[in-house]
């Protein structure tokens, strides 16, 4: 069996509100699990109660079967990391790094434990800087290397990426997960960023108002989405909410699938096939991807024009267009 973290129907109550509900998921040993939600849906409070910094109103939690419910937070091992590198400003990287550590370690113990996660963070030779030295991405990899120092059971991280630089960020995710899997350590990470969740985890938990909507693989989640919520938020789908197109029932077409043409009488003749105006695009290289405001003035379509489309490479804001919603392409959801 490699399941290593097990939830078991998990709930939260801050006095009136149910903040989480019956959260019930195994996590895989050694596996990058993504916790993503809109905000306010309880993404932090259920990394506070794996951590044991908040107590479940109802429910378990079990590490390789051990009962970790009422552990209290020294005794449960985990590492942290939160948004901002909470690092200590007047000590030193290596003294940040083994501030957790235990001190039945001999000195020697203790400078190989610093050595081996320098190594795993790339932070050797700043051992003897102060956090203010560092960059942002170097801070939360000594962040990270605190973390890791007391052998923790899992590594908890609260969107860790959020406050660096847009620029900085994707690089910064990869070594993330390059020093999760050298660690080989198991990683719960929340975020609200879709594409950090997609391009980063192997095992992706959806959560919605307290509640998981959906927990798989990304490409799962992204190929088969069991709600259109789950569709909407992973990305890439455009809602159809027309008169007379599947009332009753909550219909989607993802932006790949919608067809471009020019307006012509022959192109706007096929099936499910509408004006819109381009009311923005941008390019993309491969593709153009085209907003589109439709004739019934409320539907937004977004498609992905591919640049061998002919129409892709005259395209102007403003001008009408055909596009087609094809129906075999549908998914469909009930309400
Ligand atoms: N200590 C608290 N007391 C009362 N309500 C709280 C507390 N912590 C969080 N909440 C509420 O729980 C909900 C989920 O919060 P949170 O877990 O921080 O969401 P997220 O991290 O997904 O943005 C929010 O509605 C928030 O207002
Ligand atoms: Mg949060």
């Amino acid at each position: 069996m490699n399941d290593s973290l097990e939830i078991r129907h998990l709930y939260k109550t801050f006095g009136q509100t149910e903040v989480l509900k019956d959260i019930d998921v195994s996590i895989n040993e050694g596996s990058f699990t993504c916790i993503l939600g809109p905000s306010g849906s309880g993404k932090t409070t259920l990394l506070m109660i794996l951590a044991g910094l908040e107590e479940a109103s109802d429910g378990e939690i079990f590490y390789h079967g051990e009962n970790l419910t009422d552990l209290p937070l020294e005794k449960r091992r985990v590492g942290i990391v939160f948004q901002h590198y909470a690092l200590f400003p007047n000590l030193t990287v290596r003294e940040n790094i083994l501030f957790g550590v235990k001190n039945n370690l001999t000195a020697k113990e203790k400078d190989e434990k610093l050595a081996r996660l320098l190594d795993l963070t790339h932070l050797a030779g700043l051992e003897n800087r102060y956090p203010a030295e560092l960059s942002g991405g170097q801070q939360q990899r000594v962040a990270i290397a605190r973390a890791l120092a007391i052998n923790p059971r899992f590594l908890l991280l609260d969107e860790p990426l959020s406050a660096l630089d847009p620029a900085n960020r994707s690089r910064i995710g990869r070594e993330l997960r390059e020093i999760q899997k050298k660690a080989g350590v198991t990683c719960v990470m929340v975020t609200h960023d879709r594409t950090e969740a997609l391009a980063l985890s192997d095992y992706l938990i959806i959560l919605n108002n307290g509640r998981i909507e959906q927990a798989g693989a990304p490409a799962e989640i992204y190929d088969r989405p069991k709600s259109a919520f789950v569709a909407t938020f992973a990305g890439g789908m455009n809602l159809i909410e027309m008169a007379g197109i599947n009332e009753g029932q909550l219909t989607g077409i993802r932006f790949a699938d919608v067809g471009v043409a020019q307006a012509t009488e022959s192109a706007l003749s096929r099936p499910f096939t509408f004006t819109g105006e381009l009311v923005a695009q941008e390019f993309a290289g491969d593709f153009v991807s085209a907003h589109f405001l439709l004739n019934d003035f409320k539907t937004h379509i977004t498609a992905l024009v591919a640049r061998t489309n002919p129409v892709a490479d005259e395209m102007k804001t403003g001008a009408l267009y055909a596009v087609s919603l094809p129906r075999e392409r549908w998914c469909v959801w009930s309400k």
